[in-house]
């Protein structure tokens, strides 16, 4: 069944204490809720933070995820973190193909894939970002459709039908990342019938229609409703939003 997700992404923010307490207010709230089972909601809170956040949540409620893992196991890899050190602190998701990743970072396919596998290998969800930048999405829609197939086409559609059932997509128009700028609930919607149908033209109807696809970009309480409504919108991956335990908790409600 496909699953309707709310995920917070907190970037480079909140110190360790500030964390703790948010993530304590997200998971109370969240078993206040009695949630229908096809609902999660998910954070993923800075690197140093996940330990002690593991304590203070509710693991049956609110799902721990990373913000990115190592494309190498263990080994000589100054200041890297694998996806097996993240399984061991409960995390249970990880967050690849960020455009902040691609951009400040230079993760291309090639490096997410690797990625993307190990942590397959250690058995964590991946919440797999694509979207277009503001230049592509100027130049029109044969360009930008290509350029989200084609992050597709080179890493999570390399993956066997079983792996890529681990696998949420979270479309990100880069131009509408911490700008403030949203996309429409149609162009929203266009998109994700987009990314659906080059699913089940990959994997087939019934792995499409199983595949939760998130909205990502300046999703606040005043417009998510709205685009958490349309027909392929299956909930949200909010970066600035979360940091708020009030916005978060409307965001939950709002899908
Ligand atoms: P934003 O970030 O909600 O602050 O625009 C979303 C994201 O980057 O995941």
């Amino acid at each position: 069944m496909r699953k309707l997700i709310v995920a917070g992404n907190w970037k480079m923010n909140t110190s360790v204490a500030e964390g703790v307490e948010l993530a304590k207010k997200v998971s109370d709230y969240v078993a206040s809720k009695n949630l229908p089972a096809q609902k999660q909601v998910v954070i993923a809170p800075p690197f140093t933070h996940l330990a002690p956040i593991a304590q203070v949540i509710n693991a049956d409620k609110v799902i721990l995820a990373a913000q990115d893992c190592a494309a190498t196991t263990n080994g000589a890899y100054t200041g890297e973190v694998s996806a097996s050190m993240l399984k061991g602190l409960g995390v249970k998701a990880v967050i690849l193909g960020h455009s902040e990743r691609r951009q400040y970072f230079k993760e291309n396919s090639e490096i997410l894939l690797k990625k993307i596998k190990l942590a397959l290998a250690e058995g964590l969800d991946i919440i797999f970002c694509i979207g277009e930048t503001k230049e592509q999405r100027e130049a029109g829609a044969n360009l930008y459709n290509n350029v989200i197939k084609a992050q597709l086409v080179d890493t999570v559609f390399t993956l066997t039908p079983e792996e890529f059932k681990k696998v949420i997509i979270a479309y990100e128009p880069v131009w509408a990342i911490g700008t403030g700028l949203t996309a429409t609930p149609e162009q929203a919607q266009d998109i994700h019938a987009m990314i659906r149908k080059a699913i089940a033209d990959n994997f087939g109807q019934a792995v499409a229609d199983d595949t939760t696809i998130l909205y990502g970009g300046s999703c606040k309480p005043s417009n998510a409703a709205e685009i958490f409504a349309k027909k392929d919108v299956d909930g949200g991956l909010i970066g600035g939003a979360s940091l708020k335990a009030d916005d978060f908790a409307k965001l939950i409600d709002a899908r």
